[in-house]
């Protein structure tokens, strides 16, 4: 970003003038239509757990011709992700939603209506008795495969090996749905500046191991 005093000042007016990015779901009854949601009919991809929005800003402004919805949970993160939305061009592709993915997913999101979800480092819960609060597991990848169009994608990555374990295995138990690519990535592979996300980023950094697969909807 530009620091000079009128680059800033017009990066404000921008965000002041913006309508607003957020879907409120005290305000939403029932399931969201996108066409109305996003005013255009283009293909739907949903990211889970944003956090500061590096993947979801770069995506939107990528590919215009796509629609973006965010769904983060926490207060902190979705106040940066907001401020990060706002200020950027991507704003009329870009809707965030501040809520948990499991109950909006089942809420709000109506089946066979995503191109692609995205889940990208979720919280890892790494002592063993706190697994169990992971988002990832087969009642979540059945959600989500409901959401997809057939034909659709679900990216996951981690750090984790043994959470990329359990992914692999929902995932694999479901189906609808078929693996169709899987990497380990050393952090020599690849660049930090390359990196997807702020975690991706950050454990590149940290020289960890990366893991990621993608499954399609078959059905
Ligand atoms: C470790 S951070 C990763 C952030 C980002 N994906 C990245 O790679 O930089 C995990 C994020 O997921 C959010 N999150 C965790 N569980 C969630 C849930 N059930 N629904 C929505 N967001 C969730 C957390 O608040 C946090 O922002």
């Amino acid at each position: 970003m530009n620091f000079e005093p009128e680059a800033e000042s017009s990066e404000l007016k921008k965000a002041e003038s913006a309508p607003d990015c957020e879907i409120k779901l005290s305000q939403w009854e029932g399931l969201c239509d996108w066409p109305i949601v996003f005013g255009n009919p283009n293909p739907l991809e949903i990211e889970i757990g944003c956090g500061r929005g590096m993947f979801i800003i770069k995506s939107a402004r990528e590919n215009p011709g796509m629609n973006y919805l965010g769904i983060e949970m926490s207060a902190r993160f979705f106040r940066m992700l907001k401020e990060r939305v706002k200020k950027s061009a991507t704003q009329k592709n870009i809707r965030i939603i501040k809520g948990e993915a499991g109950f909006v997913l089942k809420k709000f999101v109506p089946g066979n209506s995503v191109a692609a979800v995205h889940i990208y480092f979720p919280d890892p819960w790494p002592k063993k008795r706190h697994w169990k609060r992971r988002l990832i597991n087969s009642g979540f990848v059945e959600s989500v495969r409901c959401a997809l169009v057939p034909g659709g994608q679900l990216c996951m990555a981690t750090d984790f090996q043994d959470y990329f374990d359990e992914m692999l295995l929902a995932a694999g138990a479901c189906s609808g749905l078929e693996q169709i690519a899987r990497q380990e990535c050393a952090p020599h592979e690849t660049e930090p500046e390359k990196a997807a996300t702020s975690y991706e980023r950050k454990y590149l950094i940290q020289g960890r191991v990366i893991y990621k697969a993608t499954y399609r909807k078959v059905k």
